[in-house]
């Protein structure tokens, strides 16, 4: 190995041990998203999806939370259970598609469609998740569509999560134009190259590619469903269209497997900008504490409390 290799590795074995120390000291867990950068997800208590977060979240019994992912993670969770201190290590990881819905635009849009139950994804603000009927995630959008008990579905702020509902479902459902500009980034050409490039490989994305990638791969999965559906399958070779964080734990978990990824553009900028010393600060200094409003953090508690009866 380079010698800079070495003191790098070397950095990030003592930033970890620190945080191992200052978490028993401050009674803290450390939960992480899929996408987060490797080093951060190996120093995690759990790392998940985040319909499997939400889960993780409520039965958190530690006094501090810190959630390593972007701040609509980190609100679910003091959403779900407010009696924690929910750090988020970077104030400024947002989700662009979140901020894509505001909450003007989602009363404009009820009013348009006053009969619509309103399913919301949970990259959304609280205050969109409190103006809705009930929350999805990517793991559960079709059941939740399913199970909501009208015929005429108003889908924020995902395009194409809704797009792939659509196409399943007999509801109709109307999709408000947000989108994830990461996943937006893998377009139809760069998948077929990569297909081209490894004709035998299982393509796998996730639904928050647009319709036209969808259709190019062999299945659409939530991150989490995708680690399973690889570790079950028979086959060796799988290009994944989705954030490159998610590589980190599907090769560790399938050593004997090869794991493409399928366009190098598939970072999240935002998912990326916690680093271990962010998290290192987060513990020493309790930056930086999400806060619900109380009245916003009952009405956004009950979309997610319906979505987690679903399934
Ligand atoms: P999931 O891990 O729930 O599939 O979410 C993907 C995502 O884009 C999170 O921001
Ligand atoms: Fe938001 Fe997309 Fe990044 Fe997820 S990957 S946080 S949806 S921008």
């Amino acid at each position: 190995m380079h010698e800079r290799e070495i003191a790098y590795q070397e950095q990030i074995r003592q930033l970890q041990e620190e945080i191992a120390a200052l978490k028993r000291e401050r009674n803290a867990v450390i939960l992480a998203h899929n996408y987060q950068r490797p080093e951060v997800q190996d120093v995690a208590d759990f790392v998940g999806d985040s319909l499997e977060l939400s889960r993780k979240a409520t039965t958190v019994d530690t006094e501090v939370i810190v959630f390593c992912g972007v701040h609509f993670m980190a609100e679910s969770a003091k959403i779900l259970n407010p009696s924690r201190t929910v750090l988020l290590p970077e104030i400024t990881a947002g989700c662009p598609m979140a901020d894509m819905i505001e909450l003007e635009d989602l009363r404009e849009w009820k009013a348009r469609y006053p009969d619509a139950a309103v399913v919301c994804y949970v990259n959304s603000s609280a205050a969109i998740k409190a103006e809705s009927d009930i929350c999805c995630t990517s793991a559960n959008a079709l059941k939740v569509v399913e199970a909501v008990d009208s015929r005429r579905i108003l889908f924020v702020p995902d395009q194409h999560l809704g797009q792939f509902v659509a196409a399943q479902t007999q509801k109709e459902v109307i999709l408000y134009p947000g989108h994830c500009p990461t996943h937006r980034r893998l377009q139809p050409e760069h998948l077929r190259s990569a297909k081209a490039t490894h004709p035998d490989a299982v393509v796998v994305v996730h639904p928050e590619c647009t319709e036209d990638v969808v259709k190019l791969a062999d299945v659409a999965l939530s991150t989490s469903q995708m680690l399973r559906y690889v570790r079950e399958s028979s086959s060796n070779k799988f290009l994944i269209g989705t954030e490159h964080g998610l590589l980190h734990r599907m090769r560790l978990e399938n050593p004997d497997k090869t794991i493409y990824s399928a366009s190098n553009a598939l970072v999240c900028p935002n998912m990326k900008r916690t680093h271990l010393k962010s998290v290192n600060n987060a513990l020493r200094n309790s930056e930086y504490v999400i806060d619900v409003p109380e009245e916003t953090r009952i009405l956004a508690k009950r979309a997610l409390d319906r979505m987690l009866e679903v399934i």
